[in-house]
């Protein structure tokens, strides 16, 4: 049943190339995520369909047998600050990582790009699963839960910074010369067991207060830190029940930090094959498919399993794996399902090509749209990032064809209500934890 009122939030996962590892082959598709009008169409469908979000991922380090929009990119953030000069209302996120960054970094950088967009600016903190970021460091990876504890320690540190400067500090009286006032400006003296920062940043409270926070990791101390400290968490799913059984493991935990479960959006990662008919559909995810180059799918696949893949014969069936600490919730995922559907290691890798390990769903405007609505009113889920397969075509048709039925039953806006990201997920401008005592 529908919660009266609940609406979807819809966000974009942004790759230039197309989600599908080979998208860019995809007649008409753009074949560059390198390429800022690109990315400035994309945000411009995201607008039209009253998205919540765009979001860019990242990695810090590349091999050129990687997906395309992973081997070869720009800085997300760098990106957005082109973006939210072009755009009014959609929120602009962007990962960047607890393992290879400093928190007054990482808190700047989001804070300007808040003021930027007017109060559009969220950060999806991510602890960087990928060891090879280490050499490009200096630095050996750290391992799986001892990532984690600096990144709860990372995110606090982030906050705190975006918390020393309270609203209306930036006086510019004239008449007296006073720029700023010092009584609204304050010192964060963090001294903790990673980081010591004495704040504040030279940059004043932003349009939301705090820039929202995403988060992605589905392991136990991933789920701690989301519990925790996130506003919107990208879930990994293939399955209803599992979908549902994640949707309240993570909710669940939320009282414990004086939560409520209404404060974090759930959306789960899917790639829907949009065809005014079944058969265009498929006839679509089959064209993409034929497109997949097998050298670059065993390797999204191999690095997804934390492990060389190309060992197993293509059609013998899927077998248990233990799973290196590099894996995440992909590999967890997608290695459950290949087992429950008794896959052969060819079905998985097919799977991985066309949605790097996401759900994939075909079909018509309307057996789409139902299954979107059974997820999110059987609550196993508070929207959808939406992982288009190519750019800007397969965009346009979820956008054109299946939205305008999520408006019609009432479960998506057909308007923005506001203009920050905080409007659009419901959530409250907080006040400055420092200043609200
Ligand atoms: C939608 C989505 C986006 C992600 N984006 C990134 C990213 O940009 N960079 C990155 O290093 N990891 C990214 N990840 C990986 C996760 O943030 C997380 O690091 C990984 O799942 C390991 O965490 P876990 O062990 O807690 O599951 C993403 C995951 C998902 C589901």
């Amino acid at each position: 049943m529908t919660t009266p009122g609940r609406q979807m939030h819809l966000g974009v996962f942004v790759l230039g190339t197309g989600n599908h590892i080979a998208g860019w082959r995809y007649p008409g598709a753009a074949q560059s995520f390198e390429d800022l009008s690109v990315v400035q169409e994309i945000a411009r469908i995201a607008e039209r369909g009253k998205f919540d979000l765009i979001f860019l991922g990242d990695n810090l380090a590349t091999e050129p047998g990687m997906h395309p929009s992973f081997a070869a990119r720009f800085e997300p953030l760098t990106m957005l600050a082109a973006l939210a000069a072009t755009t009014t209302h959609v929120g602009l996120g962007a990962t960047s990582s607890t393992t290879y960054n400093e928190p007054y970094n990482v808190a700047r950088a989001f804070a300007s790009l808040d003021h930027l967009s007017h109060g559009r600016a969220a950060w999806n903190a991510v602890t960087s699963s990928g060891g090879k970021a280490a050499e490009n460091f200096g630095r050996i990876h750290p391992e799986h839960d001892a990532r984690y504890e600096v990144a709860e320690e990372f995110v606090d540190v982030v906050r705190g910074l975006w918390d020393c400067w309270d609203d209306g500090a930036v006086v510019r009286n004239l008449e007296t010369g006073q720029y700023i006032d010092p009584a609204k400006v304050r010192t964060l003296d963090h001294k903790g067991r990673f980081f010591q920062v004495k704040g504040p940043l030279p940059t004043s409270r932003t349009p939301q207060g705090q820039p929202i926070i995403l988060q992605a990791g589905s392991s136990g101390p991933g789920l701690a830190l989301a519990a925790r400290t996130a506003d919107v968490v990208f879930a990994v799913v293939q399955d209803l029940e599992e979908a549902k059984a994640g949707y309240v493991a993570l909710k669940s935990r939320m009282p414990a930090f004086g939560r409520h479960g209404d404060e974090i959006a759930v959306l789960p990662g899917v790639m829907p094959v949009v065809g005014r008919t079944e058969a265009e559909a498929r006839e679509k995810l089959n064209t993409l498919q034929g497109f997949v180059n097998t050298t670059n799918a065993l390797s999204m696949l191999s690095s997804r399993l934390g492990q060389d893949v190309s060992r197993f014969p293509p059609d013998d069936l899927v077998t248990e794996l233990p799973l290196p600490d590099s894996s995440h919730g992909f590999a967890r995922a997608m290695l459950a399902k290949a087992l429950r559907d008794r896959m052969t290691w060819r079905d998985l890798f097919n799977l991985t090509g066309a949605a790097r390990g996401h759900w994939v769903i075909c079909g018509t405007p309307e057996t789409i749209a139902d299954t979107l609505q059974q997820w999110f009113e059987e609550r196993a889920c508070d929207g959808f990032n939406i992982l288009p397969a190519y750019f800007p075509g397969a965009f346009d048709d979820f956008v054109d064809m299946v939205v305008p039925i999520l408006q019609e039953r009432g479960l998506y806006r057909r308007e923005y209500a506001g203009t920050t990201l905080r409007d659009h997920l419901g959530l409250a401008r907080p006040r400055s934890r420092l200043f609200a005592s």
